[in-house]
């Protein structure tokens, strides 16, 4: 299963994983663009509809379609304002997709999981979460807090021979990045591309190929990892 898979990174990783040969369920509250994105990844790609901060809906399309050897929570979305500028409203509505949708989801998946002895968590963070993000604190936090819970869940669930890992995107050029610079302007895109050390924006595809290895039976050796797929983001200050 893949959260947000209508479109971005999440249709990317929809993508890749039925060209592999998973039978995928992609879960978006966008009906139209979700349809969309199934038609185009072929047959094994299923759809359901669901707005993911409703846990009991969520909790129940889960059980009606699972159960999953693999779930990425990918599904995020981001706001640009200085903390001081941001209301509690703000902090409830960014923690609830970026950080709870990830617990209800685990919650509701690992039981199969742990029966069947074999299990991919795979949490799409950021690099805001281990670097922190000028205009983005609430953001970066609910993302600092999705690494740190998937850690804990590698720790817990190691023995059943469940991995748990995050990977950080950093600038990738998709419908999000593209609504934050059309807000923030021409500078912002350039301010982006100079954090990375490559010097450019990600494709989402890019991120979909580290999703798909860290998903596979070939990664069995690798839990409880942070891999920033964020052109060097994190060393380019250095
Ligand atoms: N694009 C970037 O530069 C970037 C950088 C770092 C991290 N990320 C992370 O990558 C993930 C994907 O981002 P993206 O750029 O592809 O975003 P996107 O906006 O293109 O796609 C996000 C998808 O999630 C879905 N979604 C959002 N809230 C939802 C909800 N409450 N219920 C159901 N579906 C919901 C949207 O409908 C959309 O299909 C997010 O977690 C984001 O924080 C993105």
């Amino acid at each position: 299963m893949v959260t947000g898979g209508a479109s971005g990174i999440g249709a990317a990783i929809v993508q890749r994983l039925a060209e592999e040969g998973a039978h995928v369920v992609l879960f978006d509250r966008n009906e139209t663009t979700a349809r969309a994105t199934a038609e185009t990844c072929g047959a094994g790609v299923r759809v359901a509809v669901v707005d993911l901060t409703d846990f009991a809906r969520l909790g129940r399309l889960i059980a009606e379609t699972g159960p999953f050897d693999i779930a990425v929570n990918n599904a995020g979305i981001d706001q640009h304002a200085f903390f001081t500028d941001t209301s509690e409203e703000d902090w409830r509505r960014l923690l609830a997709i970026n950080l709870e949708a990830a617990f209800a989801v685990t919650k509701a998946v690992l039981p199969a999981m742990q029966k069947s002895r074999f299990g991919r968590i795979v949490n799409i963070g950021s690099e805001a979460g281990r670097l922190g993000s000028r205009g983005g604190a609430v953001y970066a936090a609910a993302k600092g807090g999705l690494i740190a819970f998937t850690k804990s869940i590698a720790l817990e669930n190691a023995r059943y021979g469940i991995t748990a890992n995050s990977i950080l995107p950093g600038p990738i050029n998709t419908p999000l990045l593209r609504e934050a610079v059309a807000a923030g302007g021409e500078k912002l895109l350039k301010v982006m591309e100079n954090a990375t050390l490559l010097r450019r924006l990600g494709r989402a595809e890019e991120v979909a190929a580290a999703v798909a290895f860290i998903a596979s039976r070939e990664a069995g050796y690798v839990t409880g990892e942070t891999l920033g797929v964020s052109g060097g983001m994190g060393i380019s200050q250095a």
